[in-house]
Parts: structure tokens; C-alpha cells; sequence
């Protein structure tokens, strides 16, 4: 199957990168970007064919993929549009499938939330299937991503929610790490000691609660012996408000994925 992207940036490059980590072919991938410079750069960091003309991207393509920011969406599938009917995955925020749909009528369209760990084969990518996409387009288009991670189908409707928890979530994540490296700073440990410990603990507790089969709550719960040293930090952390900050950080997040998709 033979891939062509059209944009390659943070998102588009982590997915190129995860394709080609998991053995994907690089003669199957090719991009168009806006500069020439970024076409180079790609060319040289992965070895696959790069260029800035979308047209040209999408003819050699079977399947087509638009990494490209909310605001060229449009502009893109408005360039391709005459090319005629071929599967096209976009992972833009706010690009509904309806609006997706009326874009390119009759196309095989495929809404989807990718977040950036799929570079390490370890992501998770959100579906949605336009109604034109047939049992083998969608078997096609989700083990592209099968080979990055996780995908989950979903109701639009809870696309944005997904998005907010998988897609923006490894920000959260990444910003959990630093602050309990910089509390571990505060208590003497080296800036380099305090991350190692606080990466790896981040690591090894995501592999507990994959592997366990036991609810992340219940395992804190074991962690916390009443009385010792962690149920007294856990008690601070619920009631300095860590599920609230969670829970408010999300819902700011949804309701911004929310705005992108009534543009
Ligand atoms: N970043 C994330 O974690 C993340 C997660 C989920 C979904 N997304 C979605 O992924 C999409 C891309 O985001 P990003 O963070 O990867 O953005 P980005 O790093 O800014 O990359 C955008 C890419 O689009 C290219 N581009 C711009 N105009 C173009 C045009 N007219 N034709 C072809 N290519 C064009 C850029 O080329 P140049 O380099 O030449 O400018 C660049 O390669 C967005 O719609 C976003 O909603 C991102």
C-alpha cells in the first residue's frame, strides 16, 4: 500500500517515523509539504520522496493522509478534489466527517485522533468511518495505524473527549514528569537524578496498570499501607486537588476541540 502525505510536520513526521520503525517500506511513503526546505530535510532524515506538490503526492497514493494544521485543511482537499475518489484519512482537529464529506463528495473519508508516541509504536489512534468507506478501505486504513498502537473506533460525538484524554494527553503526561522531577530537585536530588527516577516511575507504573489488570485507583491504594510515608503524600495530592486540575485541564481542552469544529 503506498502512502502519501500531505504535510509532515510534528504529527505527520512522528507516524513517517513510526512506519518506517515497524518495517513499512520507504519507497511506499512519500509526502508534500509547503517548503522546499522541509521536502529536503524529509528527504534526507527518512530516505523517502518528498516534494511540495500535493497533486502529484495524492495521484501516486493508494492511501492518502492529511497532516496538515486545521486552517490549509480546506485548501488541500480542495487541490486534490479533482484527482477523483481515493481513501483519504485526515487527522486535522475539528474535521468532521461532514465536513470532510462535503469537501470531497463521494470520497472514502476517514476521521481520525493519532497522538505522537505512535513514532515509538506505542500510540493510540482515534477512528471514525465516513459512510462511503468500504469493510476493506477501513481494514486498510486501520492497520496502517495497528502497526503504531492502539486504534479505537469511536462515536464522533466522543471524538473530542478522546482527543482532549489521548490525543492532547501526552502533554499532560510529559507535564506530570516534570513536576514531579522538579519536586524531587526541591528535596536535594541532581536535576538528572530527579527525572530518571521520576521517567522511569512514570514508565513502570504505566506497565503495572497495563499488565495487572487491576484499576489504577485500587493499585494506589496498595502502594498507600495507612499510616506510612505514601498515603501521606497521597492524602496531600487529593486534597491540593490533583483529580480537579485533571478534570478542569480536560474540559478545557474538549471545549477548545469543540470550537475548532463548529469553524
Ligand atoms: N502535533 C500533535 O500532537 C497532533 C496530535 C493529533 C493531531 N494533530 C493534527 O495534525 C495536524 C498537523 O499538526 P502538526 O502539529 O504536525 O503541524 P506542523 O508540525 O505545523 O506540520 C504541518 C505540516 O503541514 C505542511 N504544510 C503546510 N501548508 C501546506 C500545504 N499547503 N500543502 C502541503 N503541506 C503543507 C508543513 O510544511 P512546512 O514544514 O514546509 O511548513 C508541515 O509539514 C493538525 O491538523 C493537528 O490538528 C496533531
Amino acid at each position: 500500500m503506498k502512502l502519501g502525505f500531505i504535510g509532515a510536520g510534528e504529527m505527520g513526521g512522528a507516524i513517517i517515523r513510526g512506519l518506517l520503525k515497524s518495517g513499512w517500506p520507504k519507497e511506499d511513503i512519500a509526502a508534500s509539504v509547503h517548503s522546499q526546505a522541509s521536502a529536503e530535510r524529509l528527504c534526507a532524515q527518512y530516505g523517502i520522496g518528498a516534494g511540495t506538490d500535493n497533486m502529484q503526492t495524492a495521484k501516486q497514493a493508494d492511501v492518502i493522509l492529511i497532516a496538515v494544521k486545521p486552517g490549509v485543511v480546506s485548501q488541500v482537499l480542495a487541490e486534490i478534489q479533482p484527482l477523483g475518489a481515493k481513501t483519504v484519512i485526515c487527522m486535522a482537529l475539528g474535521w468532521t466527517l461532514e465536513k470532510l464529506q462535503a469537501a470531497l463528495p463521494g470520497w472514502p473519508v476517514v476521521r481520525i485522533m493519532p497522538n505522537t508516541p505512535l513514532a515509538l509504536g506505542e500510540g493510540v489512534t482515534l477512528f471514525a468511518f465516513g459512510e462511503s468507506v468500504s469493510a476493506a478501505e477501513r481494514q486498510a486504513a486501520e492497520s496502517i495505524f495497528a502497526r503504531l498502537g492502539k486504534t479505537i473506533e469511536l462515536p464522533e460525538a466522543l471524538f473530542d473527549a478522546g482527543t482532549a484524554v489521548s490525543g492532547s494527553g501526552p502533554a499532560f503526561v510529559y507535564a506530570f514528569i516534570d513536576a514531579l522531577a522538579q519536586a524531587g530537585v526541591k528535596q536535594g536530588l541532581s536535576d538528572e537524578q530527579s527525572l530518571t527516577l521520576a521517567l522511569q516511575t512514570v514508565v513502570g507504573a504505566a506497565k503495572m496498570v497495563e499488565h495487572e489488570h487491576i484499576p489504577p485507583a485500587e493499585l494506589a491504594q496498595k502502594v498507600a499501607t495507612p499510616g506510612g510515608c505514601t498515603a501521606a503524600g497521597m492524602n496531600v495530592l487529593k486534597t491540593t486537588g490533583m483529580d480537579e486540575a485533571l478534570a478542569k485541564t480536560i474540559a478545557a481542552t474538549v471545549a477548545k476541540a469543540q470550537e475548532f469544529g463548529k469553524k
